[in-house]
């Protein structure tokens, strides 16, 4: 039973499979994708950010089994197991016989089918005695047309109860599956990205899938990480706008100071024009007004208390 234990989850305590294990895994799925592209989709296996992503949509608690399409040599697999989900309840949809047989020697106490995921209701005829809680895809969807990926979803549904959710991720910026018909533009089904996986090569982002009409999902509560990262940040920002603030008024103070002198010389200069103009003229009758001006520039001269 141990030694079984310890085939279902080879990986290492952070998480990481040991390393001659990862560059076999890469050359079979190499291997794999000179083979068949369409079919293998990608040219290595998920990272375990990508494959934690996926894994996070999965409620350990839920009932029933979890379907996994595609799984590969196991990447998504092992991180369900490590999110809890018991292998019993584990039923892998893979075509290709090669991986079927890895993954039957990687976790002999999930259920391995192999067929075709497209045509899940027929694969898994007689095989899930109660609806499933989940199906976990890492199908190539892409390289399918429209119908075949609505016509998935709608397969995977009618094989869930009606919580269950559609787990797919995506290298692309948009659903890889239509949520309205092209026919008539009403829903099909309700959609919710991730955040994106940057730390995946390349990045990529999980949808979740349920059918229209059906309560939202429920947001996971942040980890201690994601809260301690906001405080932060939120924290930063205050720093910032505090900043801001302070040179916003320090410039508009210099402005203001900058702009009064301005006038003042401006003013100044006017006068002292005026007046030199005047008495140029040696006109007796513009005395009066050379006397007002020069008043007026000795009167701005002395200081203001
Ligand atoms: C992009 S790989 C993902 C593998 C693995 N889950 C991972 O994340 O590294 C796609 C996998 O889907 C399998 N696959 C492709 N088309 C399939 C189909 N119609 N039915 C079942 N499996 C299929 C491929 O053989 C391959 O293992």
């Amino acid at each position: 039973m141990r030694s079984q234990m310890k085939r279902q989850n080879s990986q290492g305590k952070d998480g990481k499979a040991p390393l001659e294990e990862r560059f076999a895994d890469e050359a079979r799925f190499f291997k794999a994708w000179v083979e068949n592209p369409r079919i293998t989709g990608a040219v290595s296996p998920s990272g375990r950010f990508l494959a934690r992503m996926m894994a996070r949509y999965v409620d350990p608690a839920s009932n029933g089994p979890v379907i996994e399409l595609g799984p590969g040599t196991g990447p998504v697999t092992v991180a369900l197991l490590k999110r809890g989900v018991a292998p019993e309840r584990l039923v892998l949809v893979e075509f290709d016989p090669y991986f079927c047989k890895l993954l039957a020697r990687r976790f002999p106490r999930c259920r391995i089918v192999q067929g075709d995921a497209y045509d899940l209701a027929k694969t898994l005829d007689g095989v899930l005695e109660e609806p499933a809680a989940a199906v976990v895809s890492s199908l190539p969807l892409l390289t399918r047309p429209d119908a075949d990926r609505t016509e998935l979803l709608r397969q995977s549904f009618g094989l869930m109860h009606p919580e269950g959710r559609f787990i797919q991720f995506t290298y692309g910026m948009v659903s890889p599956i239509p949520r309205r018909s092209r026919a008539n533009g009403s829903t099909l089904f309700e959609a919710e990205p991730s955040p994106p996986v940057w730390l995946n090569l390349p990045p990529a982002r999980v949808w979740v899938y349920r059918p229209t009409g059906s309560p939202a999902l429920i947001h996971k509560k942040p980890g201690a990480f994601a809260v301690k990262f906001k405080a932060g940040a939120e924290k930063m920002r205050g720093e910032i706008r505090e900043t801001r603030d302070r040179v916003e008024e320090g410039f508009r103070e210099t402005r203001d100071k900058v702009g009064v002198g301005i006038k003042e010389r401006t003013q100044r200069a006017r006068r002292q024009f005026e007046l030199q103009r005047l008495r140029m003229s040696n006109d007796p009758a513009l005395r009066p007004a050379i006397t007002l001006l020069r008043k007026i520039g000795e009167h701005k001269k002395r200081p203001r208390d």
